[in-house]
């Protein structure tokens, strides 16, 4: 075992591609943290199921999040590459800790008191309610010290630390409280065509959104179509100019440039331009990327062979961990 501190991610399934803003916002600081950490990353199949879906469609969606991941630079010989069903210990954890949740605690926890609260709480099930636990599972098993995640994430985190520490004064030490990785810059990906909201798959409009699995041709055109401000001047204003800022946050999350540097660049040319430019960078990044992803999904007896050793790796670790916490909340070694 190495002696690195952990890092551990893991993506939900739940759409047939990644968005840029799911990409640039979390997936995409995945692989650049695989020098300083030992890393697990997975497919959170398991959340998935907290909102009908399909069978087929779940099966497909989770091999194809996987493929993603490699595809975006995740090293399956470096690190745990895995689908979380294939380590039932993410289960048996969550059991104990949700034993240790406040009924209270859990009601509040945004994602299911905003589904609740709109729609009733029939909309929801039990699976949406305990969905934090599980997450907080996945990440204390492995004794994570960073959780690279999105912005929206970072409720399930304190949730997470909070378990920890309970766990660790009520019985022993034994869980590491895990840091968010978040990266600010790149946080917030607005919608295309309505920059005033996140980029999100429930989005209104599809030019609104660019999938990263979709053909190149068609995601270079909804860049040029981008909804911009009144104006003509390019600057870096996400109040009064949202949609030149989303660009500008693109131009910079695609290109690793400063965005004052960029404004400075821009000084004089218009909107058209920056569309362009965000394109091109875009279209350079996300190409090979896509390539790489349905290569992948060609050879599917490699995936999966792949994501049975990362499934291995994780359990090498996992069931340790699980041994240690049902031994000392008192439930008996099988002899
Ligand atoms: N809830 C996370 C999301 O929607 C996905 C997730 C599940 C996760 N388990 C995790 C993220 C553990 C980090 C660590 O993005």
């Amino acid at each position: 075992m190495s002696d690195k501190p952990r890092v551990l991610s893991l993506a939900q399934p739940t759409a047939d591609s990644l968005h840029i803003g799911n990409y640039l916002g979390a997936l995409r600081q995945w692989p650049g943290l695989q020098d300083q950490y030992e890393a697990f990353y997975g497919v959170a199949d398991l959340h998935a199921l907290t909102v009908e879906v399909e069978p087929a469609v779940l099966r497909k969606r989770s091999l194809a999040s996987a493929a993603q991941l490699i595809a975006a630079g995740v090293d399956p010989e470096r690190s745990a590459v895995f689908l979380q069903s294939h380590v039932p210990e993410h289960t048996q954890l969550m059991w104990v800790l949700t034993c240790l949740t406040g009924f209270g605690h859990a009601s509040r926890m945004t994602q299911f008191k905003d589904k609740t609260s709109k729609h009733g709480v029939d909309a929801a099930n039990v699976g949406l309610f305990n969905y934090p636990i599980l997450m907080a599972a996945d990440i204390l098993l492995y004794n994570a010290d960073r959780v690279p995640v999105g912005e929206d994430q970072r409720q399930h985190l304190e949730l997470t630390r909070d378990l920890a520490h309970r766990f660790n004064t009520r019985y022993s030490p034994t869980f590491t409280l895990p840091e968010p990785h978040i990266v600010k810059s790149v946080g917030k990906i607005k919608d295309l065509q309505d920059p005033t909201v996140k980029m999100s798959k429930s989005s209104s409009s599809p030019n609104g959104v660019v999938d990263l699995l979709d053909d190149p041709k068609l995601n270079a055109k909804k860049f040029r179509s981008a909804v911009t401000d009144s104006g003509r001047d390019i600057t870096f204003d996400e109040v009064n100019k949202p949609g030149v800022a989303n660009l500008l946050t693109l131009l910079a999350a695609f290109t690793g440039r400063p965005v004052e540097t960029l404004v400075e660049e821009f000084g004089g040319k218009g909107y058209g331009d920056l569309k362009g430019a965000v394109a091109d960078a875009a279209g350079a990044e996300i190409t090979p990327f896509r390539e790489r992803t349905l290569e992948l999904l060609g050879e599917k007896t490699e995936l999966e062979a792949i994501l049975a050793a990362g499934a291995e790796k994780a359990r090498a670790v996992a069931s340790r961990t699980v041994a240690k916490v049902y031994r000392k909340v008192g439930l008996v070694p099988r002899g």
